[in-house]
């Protein structure tokens, strides 16, 4: 199936995605494994995987690519990525995060080491080619930038590449110092499509129209906006030096008074780091026209989570959420199919669009 539009590469002549991209059941369809099963996924954190034996099992999109995974750290220190589904009949192997000195499936006691590798199965004995390299748990591609742990199921692009991006702008924050409030992450469920979520996170055009107080510490005109590949980064300067990083002589942004990074990394995560810490956004479908939207909350410097660009979260998460909705019912209409692009303000957004569309059609 090919997509029924396309978008111009020059912004200027471009259309915006039709309605039908988010309302049409088949195209939500193709986007699973044509999008999705191909990305990199936030999975874990190296806090939850500090120690020799530990064990963090997770699934790679729940509710939409529900595929099992297991991140666990070998004794000698080792991390790695593997199926969580036993090569014996299928049950899952590691149930709960938490220590572990081998992995035992406790359907019939089959057991692997922490890298996947079969290690005994009783009651096989007389098996033919057994074991073959076919029992041991797959291995699952992952990346790991500071501390977050990122898995691909068939990766369309280098973590590296990501990593390298990140890397580059923001690998002087602390991030190894943040910890994970739990109290603070939440999730949401949203009826709308998770396209229109990203559409909406991907421009600052719609700041002096929808947030009123976060336009009054940032500075709107200076809202820049830069693409890479597999991505963009959004960059809000503040109006006020307190609202701002400290940036060091080695951020290529320094002398500037930055209040917030909005790293975005195709097609559903998003990374948001303030002068307190790190806010995540991953986006996860769940219909054509329902998303459940998943925050964690980061914190290096709870002195400073009440200020900036940073704070309200939760009040910036429902008008944001109120817009989307309200075009989640715009984009059924039989009266509406495209518009067109800012090209001081909707760069972000053409981006996705261009690759949400090269994608579907690869
Ligand atoms: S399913 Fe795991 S040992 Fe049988
Ligand atoms: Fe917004």
């Amino acid at each position: 199936m090919q997509t029924p539009w396309s978008i111009d590469a020059d912004i200027t002549k471009a259309e915006t995605l039709p309605g039908k991209a988010y309302t049409d059941p088949r195209i939500f369809e193709l986007s699973r494994e044509k999008v999705f099963a191909s990305s990199w996924q936030l999975l874990s954190d190296l806090d939850r995987l500090s120690r020799p034996g530990s064990v963090c099992p997770t699934r790679f999109i729940d509710g939409w690519i529900e595929e099992p995974l297991l991140f666990a750290r070998d004794l000698e220190g080792g991390l790695h990525c593997v199926s969580n589904v036993c090569t014996h009949r299928g049950n899952l192997v590691c149930e709960k995060e938490g220590m572990e000195p081998s992995l035992k499936c406790r359907y019939h006691g089959r057991r692997f080491r922490h890298d996947g590798s079969f290690v005994s199965m009783p009651e096989f004995e007389g098996v033919q080619g057994f074991p073959s390299p076919k029992d041991d748990l797959p291995k699952v591609a992952f990346g790991q930038w500071k501390k977050l742990l990122f898995a691909s199921l068939a990766p369309a692009q280098p973590f590296a590449q990501l990593a390298a991006f990140l890397q580059e702008r923001v690998g002087w924050l602390p991030l190894e110092n943040a910890v994970l409030d739990r109290d603070r992450s939440r999730s949401y469920d949203i009826a709308a499509n998770w396209a229109l979520y990203c559409d909406n996170y991907l421009e600052g055009f719609h700041i002096p129209y929808v947030h009123a107080g976060l336009n009054r510490v940032i500075d709107y005109g200076d809202y820049r906006t830069e693409l890479f590949e597999g991505g963009s980064l959004q960059i809000g300067t503040a109006k006020n030096p307190r609202d701002a990083f400290e940036l060091p002589r080695s951020s290529p942004d320094h002398g500037q008074l930055i209040a917030a990074y909005y790293f975005w990394l195709f097609p559903n995560t998003m990374l948001n780091f303030y002068p307190w810490g790190l806010s995540v956004n991953r986006v996860k479908p769940r219909a054509v026209d329902r998303t459940t939207v998943e925050y964690l909350i980061y914190v290096w410097d709870t002195t400073r989570i009440d200020q900036g660009a940073g704070r309200g979260l939760d009040a910036l998460e429902q008008e944001d959420q109120e817009v989307v909705v309200s075009v989640q019912h715009g984009v059924r209409s039989r009266l509406y199919d495209r518009g067109r692009y800012s090209p001081s303000r909707e760069t972000g957004l053409h981006h996705f669009h261009r690759m949400l569309t090269l994608s579907l059609n690869a």
